[in-house]
């Protein structure tokens, strides 16, 4: 099938990679014409694993093209996705501006019948909203169907090849044959299509992003707790994660979820219970309680440091910036928020991440504060303390001796509960984590 994919970012471009893998000949539409460029030099603009050889590979094979063009890239498209941003508006509701923007496109210059396939996080009612806005500029018959995508950053390409389940909204049998076609080469092992009205396709959306982030923040309420009163977090997600009706996924207590699709994603939502006057106390609390636990590796840094003279003098070593590890993406990551925390304490701050350095660098900029570091180690070098953010797998096994040799302090704050209160006690560092007491509290 010919295929445009709108917005070649996270959702796009490994869309757009995976259908051309399936045999699918697509072009991946962006209006940053700078991307576009990298893309067609193949220079991939994001860090995704195996995303590069998968676009690589199926540009080479002809399958696989870049635009910026709209009439000609909608003109050989049978099927339209929008994988547009969503953000979060000033009121917290869905800026759907870029949806509609795209969606315009299309209908201006679309020839012939198109399924216009939302692929974007959006509000439940867009669908209908998008077609009401496309019939403005155009007479030809087309649908709009909703396919929320669920891929993880760090697991796009698993996740699209693979994925959990397909979503599909719609209300044409002509859309829903060729979806069903489209899709096809995805459900060899099983069918994974499950197919809904289109306003419970989007809901499905936001409910899966608003479980996911309860999960989360109901571990770092407990968490907090369990720091108070002497129990052990660690010990008690593996107790609860036994028990098969909860499970073992997502109940890593940390220093709160970022990204760009939980905290927007949740606003959305409450958005939308205010539009219809519905309180949402459960979804309210989520992101309270993230907000919270998104200072509070500041604040136990705060508080080693006060009764040393505070952090004007004070060196941090922040390990990790990105919102989780296996991405480059820093869109609401809890780094962010440590490293505004520390600056204004006046702390000096030594930054590394594996991949993630160059946005970081853009978003922060040239501050006398701020030294970017080769490796964690490097970053180590004269600290007074480590504070590590992101999980990422090289900071799973490091060499405690040689940190020790390089830092001048001996705290260590381990915001991903990597290693163990005692361990790093025996290695002499006065250890943090999220919700485990001192062994002598046990
Ligand atoms: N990132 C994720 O992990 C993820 C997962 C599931 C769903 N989503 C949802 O998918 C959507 C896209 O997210 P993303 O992370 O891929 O965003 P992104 O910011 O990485 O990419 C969006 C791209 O769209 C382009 N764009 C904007 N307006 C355009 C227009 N009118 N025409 C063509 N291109 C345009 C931008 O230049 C950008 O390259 C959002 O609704 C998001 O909530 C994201």
């Amino acid at each position: 099938m010919h295929l445009l994919i709108i917005g070649s970012g996270y959702v796009g471009l490994v869309t757009g990679a995976c259908f051309a893998e399936m045999g699918h000949h697509v072009t991946c539409l962006d209006i940053d014409a700078v991307k576009v460029e990298k893309l067609k030099n193949g220079i991939i603009p994001i860090f995704e694993p195996s995303l590069d050889e998968l676009v690589k590979r199926n540009v080479k094979a002809g399958r696989l093209h870049f635009t910026t063009d709209y009439p000609s890239a909608v003109k050989g498209a049978e099927v339209c996705f929008i994988a547009v941003p969503t953000p979060s508006d000033a009121s917290g509701s869905c800026d759907l501006s870029y949806v509609f923007s795209a969606a315009e496109q299309i209908a201006r210059h679309m020839t012939s019948y198109k399924i216009v396939v939302n692929k974007s996080t959006v509000p439940v009612g867009t669908a209908a909203a998008v077609k009401k806005h496309m019939q403005q500029f155009t007479q030809i018959p087309f649908d709009v169907v909703s396919n929320p995508e669920f891929l993880k950053e760090g697991s796009a390409i698993s996740d699209c090849m693979k994925p959990d389940r397909i979503i599909l909204g719609l209300d044409s049998p002509q859309a829903t044959q060729k979806m069903k076609a489209l899709y096809a080469s995805f459900n060899l092992n099983h069918d994974r299509l499950l197919i809904m009205d289109v306003h419970s396709a989007e809901m499905t959306k936001y409910a899966a992003n608003a479980m996911l982030a309860t999960r989360i923040s109901f571990m770092n309420e407990l968490a907090g707790l369990c720091e108070k009163i002497g129990a052990n977090i660690n010990e008690v997600r593996i107790g609860i994660g036994s028990d098969s009706r909860i499970g073992y996924q997502f109940l890593y207590p940390g220093v709160g979820y970022g990204g760009s699709c939980f905290p927007k994603d949740l606003k959305a939502l409450q958005a939308m219970a205010r539009d219809v006057n519905y309180e949402t106390p459960v979804i309210n609390a989520v992101e309270t309680i993230n907000i919270r636990q998104k200072k509070l590796l500041a604040k136990k840094i705060n508080s080693y440091f006060g009764k040393a003279g505070g952090l004007s003098d004070k060196t941090i070593a922040i390990w990790g910036l990105s919102f989780k590890p296996d991405t480059d993406d820093i869109r609401e990551a809890p780094s962010l928020e440590l490293i505004q925390e520390l600056l204004a304490a006046g702390a000096k701050l030594r930054l590394f991440d594996p991949v993630s350095m160059h946005n970081a660098k853009n978003l922060l900029g040239d501050h006398p504060n701020l030294h970017w570091c080769t490796d964690e180690y490097d970053a180590a070098a004269g600290a007074h303390a480590i504070a590590l953010v992101t999980e990422w797998k090289q900071f799973r096994f490091v060499d405690c001796q040689a940190l020790m040799e390089k830092m001048q302090g001996k705290g260590f704050f381990d915001g991903r509960n990597q290693y163990k209160h005692q361990d790093m006690s025996a290695h002499g560092f006065d250890y943090f984590g999220i919700g485990v007491p001192a062994p002598s509290e046990h």
